[in-house]
């Protein structure tokens, strides 16, 4: 990325942060996931990574006992309270006057947990059993599954057993690798019956810089072990641990390699490092040299927050769901994601053809649309690939 295409991207990447055109990506993904469910007898939708309230779906309630007909509703979300929220919420919607509703939990996580903060609604099933595969179509009754599922494994959910898919803004949470993108993917594919809709909605800032600094300074030191500690739950490892290097990337998001004047050599036409107690440190991000890249970030971050402190002041409260103490709790969450985009873990704000390539390798038909088509620069897009 250049300085003059980073200026012109940094003024792209705010209209990202409108939410008037998060709604525009709500409202054409329900639109779309509708038409596909009514072309079918009783469809199962997956929701995937659904969110506090249950948005989207959660401003029109009935939208689930309309649409999904006499089908069946799978949720996945690694957070039990969020599930929780998901729950509570349309139980007061009365939804589940049609549905049974189930919950699958990690054995780890308590019911209470789920619960926490509410009333507690009558849950008709509790399955703390997350080893189980879910087969939503197993039983003659209409389902509505809560599952807690990490999208960094498996998914447990049986193959060609879902009719549409939709998974809006929550994968690029998930991963710091492309490989592990066109992973998820493939499950999607598999879960998936054959015709079935997988809406993504995604944005397209393009964070995928830390990878390519990655392969960059493996091939520099060359015959080197790696091994990314930057997310404790999903370790990478690459080469032998015999290898002349040991190159680490820490949970902070900073090489770490032996102090040895070789890889001095090696790195100092390359990279600005430090070295201390024995250790050479660089960036994974580099400040100096990646200048463009984090201010790109930065900017994009800065404008989402403060587009949405404006909203704080301007918001009619009728019109839920952005009340003030959820939209602060949204900047806290901006923040967070600004600390993970500098530690290179959220990489899947991709730019669409990347998104749309990786698809169609997997074996999908692909079409997409941005999310607010009055403004043709908006990086916010929905894409629909089906089976
Ligand atoms: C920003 S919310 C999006 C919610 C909703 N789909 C929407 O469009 O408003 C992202 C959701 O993804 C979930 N999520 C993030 N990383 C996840 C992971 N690794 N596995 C499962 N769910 C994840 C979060 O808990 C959260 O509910």
């Amino acid at each position: 990325m250049g300085k003059k295409d980073t200026a012109e991207n940094v003024a792209t990447y705010s209209v990202i942060t409108q939410i008037e055109t998060i709604r525009k990506l709500h409202s054409n993904l329900l639109r779309e996931i509708a038409n596909a469910l009514q072309k079918r007898r009783a469809p199962t939708l997956g929701i995937f990574g659904i969110g506090g309230e249950v948005s989207p779906y959660g401003y029109f309630p009935r939208w689930f006992t309309d649409n999904v007909g006499e089908g069946n509703v799978v949720v996945l979300d690694y957070n039990p309270k969020i599930l929780g929220m998901g729950y509570r919420y349309l139980n007061s919607q009365q939804v589940f006057d049609s549905f049974t509703p189930e919950v699958h939990l990690k054995s780890d996580s308590s019911i209470e947990e789920l619960l926490q903060g509410g009333r507690s609604p009558p849950l008709s099933i509790v399955n703390v059993n997350p080893d189980v595969v879910i087969d939503p179509q197993k039983s003659g009754d209409r389902r509505f599954i809560f599952s807690e599922a990490n999208f960094k494994f498996p998914l447990r959910i049986a193959e060609e057993s879902l009719d549409a898919v939709d998974s809006t803004l929550a994968l690029h949470h998930v991963f710091a690798y492309t490989e592990d993108v066109r992973r998820i993917f493939r499950e999607i594919f598999r879960v998936l019956k054959p015709g079935g809709l997988f809406h993504l909605g995604e944005a397209s800032v393009n964070m995928r810089r830390s990878e390519e600094n990655i392969e960059k300074i493996r091939g520099v030191l060359d015959d080197v072990y790696f091994s990314d500690e930057r997310d404790p739950e999903c370790m990478v490892r690459i080469g032998s641990p015999r290898a002349k290097y040991r190159l680490i990337l820490t949970e902070e998001g900073h090489f770490e390699i032996d102090n040895d004047e070789d890889v001095r050599n090696k790195l100092s036409s390359h990279y600005t490092f430090t070295v201390n107690d024995g250790k050479i440190f660089l960036p994974l991000i580099d400040p100096v040299r990646d200048a463009d890249f984090v201010e790109a970030v930065n900017q994009y971050y800065l404008r989402n927050n403060i587009e949405k402190a404006r909203l704080l002041g301007i918001m009619d409260p009728s019109q839920k769901p952005f009340t003030a103490k959820r939209i602060q709790d949204s900047i806290q969450q901006g923040l967070i994601e600004k600390g993970n985009a500098e530690r290179g873990l959220v990489e899947f704000y991709s730019p669409q053809e990347f998104l749309i390539t990786m698809l169609r390798e997997v074996g999908f038909d692909v079409r997409s649309e941005l999310a607010n088509p009055n403004r043709t620069e908006a990086p916010m897009v929905n894409i629909y690939a089906s089976k």
